[in-house]
Parts: structure tokens; C-alpha cells; sequence
């Protein structure tokens, strides 16, 4: 059949792989890409939240199914648009985007559903700050209630910051949303759990643990992700028990139960104090870095379990996983998160020697004139996978390494926590 994918990082570039892997994959087309799925795939230049003209593509390159990566497209109503147009679109509806698309709304949720979260505070003026000041200690969350590509939120230790910073979220810093989130702060372990989930049932899809800072030792700016590995091996049995009775299934069957059913990944963000987990955020897709170490570890043909999901037969489809593990590390432009380095010449990437171990991944390239040039600030996803972290790490640094992109950088130190407490990881 002929896929259409929707968005252009190194999320999409590994759905990309996974989708040309599969045996019910003829043409892939991508909206739009980047220099990898073009490899692969046809690119389409394209503004994925321009719904009609990607209707158009869809009807002219006969589509029979669509995936979406980004949040935007489905927290503006990609998939309820599509399939009203009787397109066959993998993801959930724009009242279930919500999860993402509004952090006041996804607090409410978990109050409503006694879901273990931050106590928190929805606020409007500076009255409400105040207030929530005065009964909570010190650090406390700042967040954004709508998107804001991973630059909503903040940990302020001091009341002027977070007076500061709730004022221009007030004044329509984002364009998204006004309201703020002020939460109290939790200390633990953070891990992502993710499953796909069709209108009956729901079925684990991996763990992983993302690096959010730009420097070493998880300091600096937040950041897309700089890095992640998976499995996560704070998420024992034990835990994920709790994880799925406590978060997925009051989550899952809310919504069923108020007829908007969740279809599409679930990305659970979770910290675990004292072997508890508390739901820090939902996000309605894969997460990206997360997709590039998960993807890699998947077995079972992917389209056949997108298929499969659409059709709400997930019940008896077996997902299958390989037991190794698998890291990513994330080249950057100089510069980023603030303002980066643009179109830069990568020089030598058909260079490197990759082995079936490896993978790269591409986000933010373009390709001109046979040329491959940087676009974006996240540039080149370096993922490999092997039997323990620290093996896998050397591995992909020596990659980098040789590669010697003058404009780039990137941290050393992915897998840093679980590295060091336990060598053999
Ligand atoms: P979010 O966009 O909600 O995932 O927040 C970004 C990052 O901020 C998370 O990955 C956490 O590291 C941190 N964070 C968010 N909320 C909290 C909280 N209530 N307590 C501690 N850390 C938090
Ligand atoms: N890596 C974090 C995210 O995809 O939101």
C-alpha cells in the first residue's frame, strides 16, 4: 500500500525505515522530510498544518494510510480532518490531542481520574500565583497550559522568577495558550512509557529515557532531547504495574467511557519517587529522540501493527521485541537551543562505516545538488545497538567522532545515571 507520513525529524526518519522494512509498504511519502526519507521515500514539500492541500497529495498519490509524528498537526485536528474525508489515519482525534495540547486540561483530567500527578494550581492573573505561592515550598513548576515546542516550562527557585515568568505567559508569550500551570516539584527518576492503543484495547510499545538538558551531567538549557536509550531500567515489573493501573487504563478508559476513545501512541512522562510514578506529562506520539531507540528494538513488522490498530484488532496482534538494548545520541548545530548555526555543509556522511548495528538517523538535513546540508537545530541522530550501554555509547561516539562536523556538538555523556551506578548496563 502507499503510506504518508507526516513530519520531517529524526522521529519520522525512523517510522521512515520501519514503514520501507515493512512487506505492505509499496510508495512512502513524506510531508516533508528531510534529506533521510528522501533516500527512501518521496518528499513532498508541504505546511503540515495546511490540511487541504495534504488532502490533495493524498488523493493524488492514492494514500491508503497516513501516520502522523508531530503533536501540532493532531492538537489542531489532523486525524478527525482526514477522516471525515474518509482517510485511513493512525493517531488520535483532536479532543484527545488535548493531552498534549493543554496541560490545564490534562491536570483536570488526572484530578478527575484520581491519576497520581504534581498538586498544581490552573492560574490565570497574579492573584492565583500568589496564592499557590503562599502554600507550596520552593522549587515550584512553571508551565505553559498550550504548545510550546519544548520551551514551556520552568523550574524557578525564587518567587520573582516565577512571578516573571507567569507574567509573560499572561501577556501571550505563546501564542497557544495564556493560562499557566504552576505545579509543585517533584524529585525522582523521570522515564517514558509508551503504548499504542486502538478503540478496544492497548499494548505495550517500550520504554526509554530521554537527556531534555543541553549539557553534560544534565545541566543548561532544555532542550527537543540530546539523547536517549531503551529500555529504561527503572521501569521494573512491579512498577509497571502500577504505571498501567494507576495512569494507562484510568486515562484509556475515561475517554472510552465518554465516547472520544484514544487511538495513536501514548507517551506516558513519568518521575518515580519512591518506587510511586507521578504522570508529568502525556504526549499524544512518539517521542522523539524515545521513537529512534525504540523502533530499532521492534521485531514484528510495523505496518502490520498500524493496520492492525486502525482496524482495532490489536487484541490479537503479538508485538514482538529484541532483547538488546539501543542509544541514540543527538548532533546539534552550534548554537542550539538558542540561536544555531544554518545550512552547513555535512561533508563524508556516506563516508562513515556503518554496520546492521547501526543507524542514522537524520532530523534536521536537506539535500541540494547531492549535497547534504544542516536545517535545523537537531541535526543527526547517531543511533546503535548492542548488549550494554557503555559498549554502545564508545561505539556511536567513535562514529561522531570520525564524522568531524565542524559546526556541530553533542553530549558524551547519554546514559550517564545508569551508566555509572551499574557498569554492566
Ligand atoms: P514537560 O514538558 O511537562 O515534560 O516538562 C519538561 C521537563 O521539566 C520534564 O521532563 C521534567 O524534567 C521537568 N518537570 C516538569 N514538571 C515537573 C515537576 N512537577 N517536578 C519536577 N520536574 C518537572
Ligand atoms: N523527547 C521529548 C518529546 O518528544 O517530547
Amino acid at each position: 500500500m502507499n503510506i504518508g507520513l507526516i513530519g520531517s525529524g529524526g522521529r519520522e526518519h525512523a517510522l521512515c525505515q520501519k514503514i520501507f522494512e515493512s512487506k505492505f509498504s509499496k510508495k512512502i511519502i513524506c510531508f516533508p522530510g528531510n534529506a533521510g526519507t528522501s533516500q527512501i521515500a518521496k518528499n513532498i514539500k508541504i505546511d503540515i498544518l495546511d490540511f487541504k492541500e495534504i488532502l490533495k497529495q493524498i488523493k493524488f498519490h492514492n494514500i491508503e494510510l497516513v501516520i502522523i509524528g508531530p503533536e501540532e498537526p493532531l492538537v489542531k485536528g489532523l486525524v478527525d480532518f482526514l477522516r471525515k474525508n474518509k482517510v485511513k489515519v493512525f493517531g488520535p482525534s483532536k479532543y484527545a490531542s488535548k493531552l498534549e495540547g493543554s496541560k490545564a486540561f490534562m491536570k483536570n483530567f488526572c484530578k478527575l481520574n484520581k491519576i497520581p500527578t504534581a498538586n498544581y494550581q490552573v492560574c490565570q492573573d497574579k492573584k492565583q500565583v500568589k496564592s499557590f505561592i503562599k502554600k507550596n515550598n520552593l522549587p515550584l513548576v512553571v508551565k505553559a497550559d498550550g504548545l510550546a515546542a519544548g520551551k514551556g516550562v520552568t523550574i524557578c527557585s525564587t518567587e520573582n522568577q516565577i512571578l516573571k515568568i507567569s507574567e509573560e505567559i499572561f501577556k501571550g508569550k505563546f501564542k497557544s495558550s495564556k493560562k499557566v500551570v504552576l505545579e509543585e516539584f517533584i524529585t525522582g527518576e523521570e522515564a517514558s512509557y509508551f503504548v499504542i492503543v486502538d478503540k478496544k484495547n492497548f499494548k505495550f510499545f517500550g520504554t526509554a529515557q530521554d537527556h531534555k538538558r543541553v549539557r553534560e551531567k544534565d545541566k543548561g538549557k532544555n532542550t527537543g532531547g540530546m539523547g536517549a536509550y531503551s529500555p529504561a531500567p527503572v521501569v521494573n515489573k512491579k512498577l509497571e504495574k502500577k504505571i498501567l493501573n494507576k495512569i494507562v487504563k484510568p486515562t484509556l478508559s475515561y475517554l472510552k467511557k465518554i465516547k472520544n476513545p484514544y487511538t495513536g501512541f501514548l507517551y506516558v512522562g513519568l518521575m518515580i519517587k519512591k518506587n510511586e510514578p507521578y504522570l508529568i506529562e502525556f504526549n499524544v506520539r512518539m517521542g522523539d529522540p524515545e521513537c529512534q531507540v525504540i523502533l530499532p528494538r521492534l521485531k514484528t513488522d510495523f505496518v502490520k501493527i498500524i493496520k492492525n490498530t486502525i482496524n482495532n484488532k490489536l487484541k490479537n496482534t503479538k508485538i514482538e521485541w529484541n532483547k538488546k538494548k539501543c542509544m541514540t545520541i543527538v548532533m546539534c548545530s552550534k548554537g542550539y537551543p538558542g540561536k544555531y548555526l544554518k545550512n552547513r555543509l555535512i561533508k563524508n556522511l556516506d563516508k562513515l562505516k556503518l554496520k546492521k548495528i547501526d543507524f542514522l538517523f537524520h532530523a534536521g538535513t536537506k539535500s541540494n545538488n547531492n549535497k547534504i546540508y544542516s536545517n535545523g537545530g537537531r541535526v543527526l541522530n547517531f543511533t546503535s545497538i548492542g548488549d550494554n550501554f557503555l559498549t554502545i555509547r564508545k561505539r556511536i561516539l567513535k562514529l561522531m567522532k570520525k564524522l568531524s562536523w565542524k559546526s556541530g556538538f553533542y553530549r558524551k555523556d547519554i546514559g550517564w545515571k545508569i551508566i555509572k551506578k551499574n557498569e554492566n548496563n
